[in-house]
């Protein structure tokens, strides 16, 4: 993956982004609702994007201070200013060892190495502290995926990594009382060109690369819509995206 393309794709998507982060909301309530009764001084949103989960987390923990971070300038400045913003890496975040009782991450692991970002939420996690991370599986965006299959030499859409690899890295960075959930969301659209435009706005068109019908070739375009459009029901075309819920703890000692 190229970070520096994902880097300035959301720096981009920023304005507009909320425009069309339907999923992403939904993903941050079943996130929040897989999380046990807690009592965190100091959270983490750790690839906050536009700051959706920083109004939940502070209206489920108005004591808590809640601090943000993400690689794109664009998102922390539609974030805002109602809590402290930074800047930085997940894989290699600006912070001493333990500080946040709570690190939360939501559909922003799918972007990065999971072994370096869990090895860095454990890192600030205080002893006892709790991590809450959604990502996205290997059957994301699958009606996609078949209708470029086999289109030519290319790989058009990205890869997901299996939740295995989510719990494995929690287990490698020491992490105990690992907790997977997948959920399975499906949302609805008018065309082809209309999903690929919807992430496009999010700043997620690294997922999807597909190229401009002229490179593709005309014909090999209207094969991958025709083959899309072959899933159509009544509630239009047919977007899966695998979610998994990702929760783990830190030991006290
Ligand atoms: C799909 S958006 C999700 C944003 C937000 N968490 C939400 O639920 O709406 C992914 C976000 O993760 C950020 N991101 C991806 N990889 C990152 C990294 N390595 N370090 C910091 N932020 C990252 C992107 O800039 C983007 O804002």
């Amino acid at each position: 993956m190229n970070r520096q393309a994902i880097r300035r794709s959301f720096d981009r998507a920023a304005p507009r982004y909320d425009t069309a982060a339907a999923l992403q909301r939904q993903v941050c309530e079943l996130l929040l609702a897989t999380l046990p009764d807690l009592a965190p001084a100091n959270i983490l949103d750790a690839g906050c994007g536009t700051g959706h989960a920083l109004g939940l987390l502070g209206r489920r923990w108005p004591a808590a201070r809640v601090v943000a971070a993400d690689f794109a300038p664009g998102m922390l400045r539609v974030a805002g200013r109602r809590h402290p913003l930074v800047c930085a890496d997940i894989e290699a975040l600006p912070f001493a060892a333990a500080g946040f009782d709570l690190y939360w991450s939501s559909l922003a692991f799918q972007w990065c190495e999971p072994v370096r970002a869990v090895a860095e939420a454990a890192r600030v996690l205080a002893p006892g502290g709790t991590l809450a991370v959604s990502s996205l599986g290997p059957g994301t965006l699958a009606e996609l995926n078949a209708a470029f299959a086999g289109i030519d030499e290319h790989d058009h859409v990205l890869s997901f990594a299996a939740p295995a690899t989510l719990a494995q890295a929690c287990a490698t960075a020491g992490l105990g009382d690992i907790g997977i959930e997948q959920r399975r969301l499906c949302l609805r659209h008018a065309d082809l060109p209309t999903l690929l435009r919807g992430l496009k706005v999010i700043g997620a068109n690294q997922i999807s690369r597909p190229r401009r019908p002229g490179l593709l070739g005309r014909q090999a375009w209207r094969a991958i819509e025709a083959r899309y459009e072959a899933r159509r029901d009544d509630a239009g075309l047919p977007a899966t995206y695998e979610v998994v819920l990702c929760t783990a703890r830190k030991a006290i000692s």
